[in-house]
């Protein structure tokens, strides 16, 4: 039987955890707040701000939601970015990617306060999680590892393949597969879009993440019987639905579902624990905040 992963369920179960957290925290003086920035009039962006805002609103975390004009210089947002790292009431910022084509994204990153930043993708960040002493893991590679473990689904010793190589999952993902530590010790491989012969690797993994971005890139005569399938991709795709298209992952799920031993659903897997963890990084800057 194939075990269909409710990352919905796990997700509500964090969240009330962190409920907890928060109500002692407002009790005593300090709500913890995280800032959104906006500075795009892209829909799926600013539909992806203003689920993180009433994720926040739900818990009680205070949310301020700061929208730029996408023609603005950069230098205004780096102005707001400053204000932010100096204001002591915040506790985590967010800039929303992508930027505008004349921002440098890369300078947004270095700009954020590396304590307030709840995505982890400052390089000081990057660089703790590399050398094994992270402080906010990535949202999304850490979902990944939470629902694994609520799963009762063990790391240690198995062969881990990641499919894709982003820096905001593939690479951190593989981080923490390598990690000494509960959720690492994985013999991990990374794949991509120049692997050769990609399904000779994916057959060998027990737990497979795919994060390729491209719809159903990933089918069932790739894997191995008992893998455990992880899909992080949500893709639009034309469909003969209501609203003309559906959402698929990067795995083809009828097919993968027949070899699979456990499989998190498109949606209702992965994007939930990823949300859920944004909470959890903004609850953890607000106890690294001085004062
Ligand atoms: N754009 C798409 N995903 C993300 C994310 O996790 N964080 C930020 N800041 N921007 C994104």
């Amino acid at each position: 039987m194939t075990e269909l992963i409710d990352g919905e369920e796990i997700a509500a179960d964090l969240r009330s955890e962190l409920q907890a957290a928060v109500d002692s925290l407002a009790d005593s003086g300090h709500r913890p707040t995280l800032a959104t920035v906006l500075m795009s009039p892209d829909p799926a962006s600013e539909t992806y701000v203003a689920m993180k805002q009433n994720d926040c609103e739900e818990l009680g975390i205070d949310a301020r939601d700061i929208e730029l004009d996408v023609d603005e210089p950069a230098s205004e947002l780096f102005d707001v970015i400053d204000e932010l790292n100096d204001d002591d009431d915040v506790d985590g910022i967010l800039v929303q990617s992508p930027v505008p084509e004349h921002v440098d994204y890369r300078e947004v990153l270095e700009r954020i306060d590396p304590m307030k930043d709840v995505d982890g993708f400052h390089p000081e960040n990057v660089g703790r999680l590399v050398a094994g002493y992270p402080r906010y893991k990535p949202c999304t590679p850490h979902g990944i590892q939470k629902l694994l473990e609520a799963e009762g689904i063990e790391t240690e010793g198995k062969d881990a393949v990641v499919v894709g190589r982003s820096r905001i999952v593939g690479k951190p993902m593989a981080n923490l597969f390598i990690q000494k530590a509960p959720g690492g010790n994985a013999t991990t491989t990374i794949c991509h879009s120049r692997t050769d012969d990609l399904a000779e690797k994916t057959r060998d993994a027990d737990i497979l993440v795919a994060a390729t971005g491209i719809p159903e890139f990933i089918d069932g005569s790739m894997l191995s019987e008992g893998v455990v399938v992880i899909d992080v991709g949500i893709n639009r795709v034309d469909a003969d639905t209501d609203k003309g298209y559906e959402l698929v992952g990067d795995v083809e799920f009828d097919s993968a579902s027949e070899k699979a031993s456990a499989i998190t659903p498109v949606p209702g897997g992965v994007g939930p624990m990823t949300r859920a963890m944004l909470l959890y990084n903004t609850v953890k800057a607000t106890g690294l905040q001085e004062g």
